[in-house]
């Protein structure tokens, strides 16, 4: 059902904000070096092959096309990193002190035999840890403990505390034991070792996104004479009220030098009259594949980027000072502390692949699970207009989600480049200039399913629903199965659905800003297909795996019309997409099951004990 509340007027809003679009926009004219240098273009910033669409006469000709080569070098990563793990805990150590030039924290061979008991695989790649826990270390250990403490106070946060070996969860604000479902997710991943645990404090955010922003200068050099309560002003209410916004507040954590902190002392002499080609404009990168998902991705090099992603507009404030806080997620330049989410966690009718709600109990196989040859070729997506809060407001078309939508259902006379082999299974490739809207017809399925926040929508829910695609059939977790692509985009946050995704037996394509405890533990191109935040690759992926559809041959009057459809499809190109979807269920039953997240929770909470306990030199396991 659509919300109808009537649009408020943010007209002048929306003038104001496109006006400092363009000012930025020019900006970055001026700056066309950047754009060369955007990273979700792999081929430019691996400097392997740079395919360029804008000069035809000069561009190579192919031959091979680049996704075999990516699938190749994943695969061949991931049986690496599984290879390489330490067999006994004497190696595991050793490694340890290799890595991090310390030894392991107390508790280590407990975590170890909980490792091997339960048939964890990795032993040695937490890295995520280490790296969250690093500006902890700067500290002394009586200021983290005090910051878990003022931290557990503030608003969305709740506590989970350890006293005498039993954990509980407790929201200070209120004195009770009701706390978010985030926290009681962190509550049941303690469960089976809380008795091994010192008393401890866990502040938790109850929010899916980021939390702590530490300004760049702070970082490097933190202040701890200068009292918590002045660096505390605002914090205590739980959004910006119009006193800020993320962006602003990201920007602060940027390096001196770097363009988004350069973007407002420069303005002045800049050029306002060029918009600069973007990368959701900019055809060369139809044929671009990136080699990761984008969580990696620098927005304080690359400053105008951050317009394509909700969360900077997010309503919640952040918070500047370095708080032990942990998160489900973050994106690259946050501080908080990764923890597996709830929603994978959790077994639920809406999160979770297989479960049956019913009898409360987990299948091997999803009732509404589909047979590969049943399943359509189309892109599938569903969700809701989310994507960010409106702080400032006026720029929800620009969001993840939204640009997706526009995109697929895109009916405009503009084409896509798509490249093929031709005649299909040959290496003679073809450069063609396909309609979007044809494109769209044959390869995507893709629809908002519910309205949330229309209201900040420039021209309200009218506007809104006009320019985009919206199914009103409402959508079940079990109804993705019929499809062979199934989409994972971030909402306000990370997307929860991803886990249930990976295990179905679909192949999952994954575009997200965010960074999470698995990044190290997983392949793309093996166990999904990333995308970039332009996502225009995405037809290029589809032809590679599913053949050059009708229109493609249409375009290149190719022979390969004459072929019946099945002979059209490229040898092995489904059989590859396949692949990906076994890969990605093997992943989600042999390393992403609750108990490999409970080894990354025990891991965690082992190095965290230790960095805010008095004897942090002395907290060490030594063989
Ligand atoms: C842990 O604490 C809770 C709340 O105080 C209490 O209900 C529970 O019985 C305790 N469990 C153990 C094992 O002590
Ligand atoms: C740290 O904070 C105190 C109190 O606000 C201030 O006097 C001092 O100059 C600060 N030191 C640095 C290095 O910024
Ligand atoms: C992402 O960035 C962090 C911090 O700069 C780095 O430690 C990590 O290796 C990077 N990960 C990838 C996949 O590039
Ligand atoms: C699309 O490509 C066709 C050739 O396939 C060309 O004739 C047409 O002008 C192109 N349209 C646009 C908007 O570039
Ligand atoms: C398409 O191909 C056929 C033969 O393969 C040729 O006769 C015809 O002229 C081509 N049409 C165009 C528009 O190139």
């Amino acid at each position: 059902m659509h919300e109808i509340t009537p649009g408020r007027r943010r007209g002048l809003f929306f003038v104001v904000a496109v006006c400092v679009v363009f000012m930025q926009a020019g900006l970055w004219a001026a700056r066309r070096q950047a754009q060369t240098n955007f990273p979700d273009n792999n081929l430019v910033s691996s400097g392997k092959k740079l395919i360029s669409f804008m000069d035809q006469d000069t561009r190579p000709k192919l031959k091979e096309h680049p996704i075999p080569q990516l699938m190749a070098e994943a695969e061949s990563k991931f049986r690496n990193l599984l290879a390489r793990q330490s067999k006994t805990l004497e190696l595991a150590v050793q490694e340890y002190k290799r890595r991090y030039d310390r030894d392991p924290p107390r508790g280590f061979d407990h975590w170890w035999q909980f490792a091997r008991d339960n048939g964890v695989l990795i032993k040695d790649d937490y890295d995520a840890i280490a790296e969250d826990l690093a500006p902890f270390w700067k500290l002394p250990s009586d200021e983290v403990r005090r910051r878990a403490e003022v931290a557990g106070s503030l608003p969305s946060i709740d506590l989970i505390r350890v006293r005498s070996g039993n954990a509980t969860a407790i929201n200070m604000r209120t004195g009770l034991p009701e706390v978010s479902a985030r926290a009681r997710g962190f509550l049941s991943m303690l469960e089976k070792f809380q008795d091994k645990l010192p008393d401890v404090d866990f502040p938790i955010n109850s929010m899916a996104e980021g939390r702590i922003l530490v300004p760049w200068e702070q970082n490097v050099q933190p202040n701890t004479t200068d009292s918590l309560s002045s660096q505390l002003s605002g914090v205590n209410t739980p959004d910006w009220r119009g006193e800020g916004n993320v962006w602003e507040a990201y920007r602060r954590t940027c390096p001196p030098d770097s363009a988004a902190r350069r973007l407002y002392t420069s303005f002045r002499s800049s050029s306002t009259s060029q918009r600069p080609i973007s990368p959701t404009e900019d055809r060369s990168y139809d044929f671009s594949f990136p080699s990761d998902v984008n969580g990696n991705f620098s927005f304080c090099d690359h400053p105008w980027a951050h317009y394509n992603q909700g969360h900077f507009f997010s309503d919640w404030r952040t918070i500047s000072v370095l708080f032990p806080v942990f998160s489900p997620a973050k994106a690259s330049g946050y501080f908080d502390i990764r923890i597996p989410s709830h929603y994978y966690y959790a077994q639920t009718r809406r999160y979770t692949y297989g479960w049956d709600p019913v009898n409360l109990e987990l299948k091997a196989t999803d009732h509404m699970e589909t047979p590969w040859e049943f399943k359509s070729d189309k892109v599938f997506w569903r969700g809701a207009s989310t994507g960010g809060g409106s702080s400032p407001p006026g720029f929800t078309p620009g969001y993840q989600r939204h640009r997706f939508v526009r995109m697929a259902s895109d009916e405009s006379k503009s084409n896509r480049t798509v490249v093929f082999a031709d005649p299909p299974g040959s290496n003679n490739y073809v450069y063609t200039q396909v309609p979007t809207a044809s494109l769209n017809e044959e390869m995507m399925d893709v629809a908002f399913v519910k309205v949330v926040d229309s209201a900040n929508y420039p021209g309200g829910i009218g506007a809104l629903i006009r320019d985009h695609r919206f199914d009103d059939g409402g959508v079940n977790l079990g109804d993705h199965w019929r499809h062979k692509y199934l989409v994972d985009i971030d909402g306000m946050g990370y997307s929860g659905r991803f886990f249930s995704f990976l295990e179905s037996d679909s192949a999952v394509m994954k575009a997200t800003v965010y960074r999470e405890f698995f990044e190290e533990w997983i392949q793309p191109w093996l166990h999904y297909i990333p995308l970039s935040m332009s996502y225009r690759e995405i037809y290029n992926i589809h032809s590679f795996f599913s053949g050059a559809t009708r229109s493609t041959l249409l375009a290149a009057n190719s022979t390969a019309l004459s072929l019946s459809p099945a002979r059209r499809r490229p040898v092995d190109g489904d059989r590859r997409l396949r692949r990906i979807a076994r890969a990605g269920k093997q992943w989600k039953r042999t390393l992403g099951r609750r108990v490999d997240m409970e080894a990354y929770v025990y891991r965690l909470v082992l190095e965290y004990v230790r960095v805010s306990s008095e004897d942090r030199d002395k907290w060490t396991f030594v063989l």
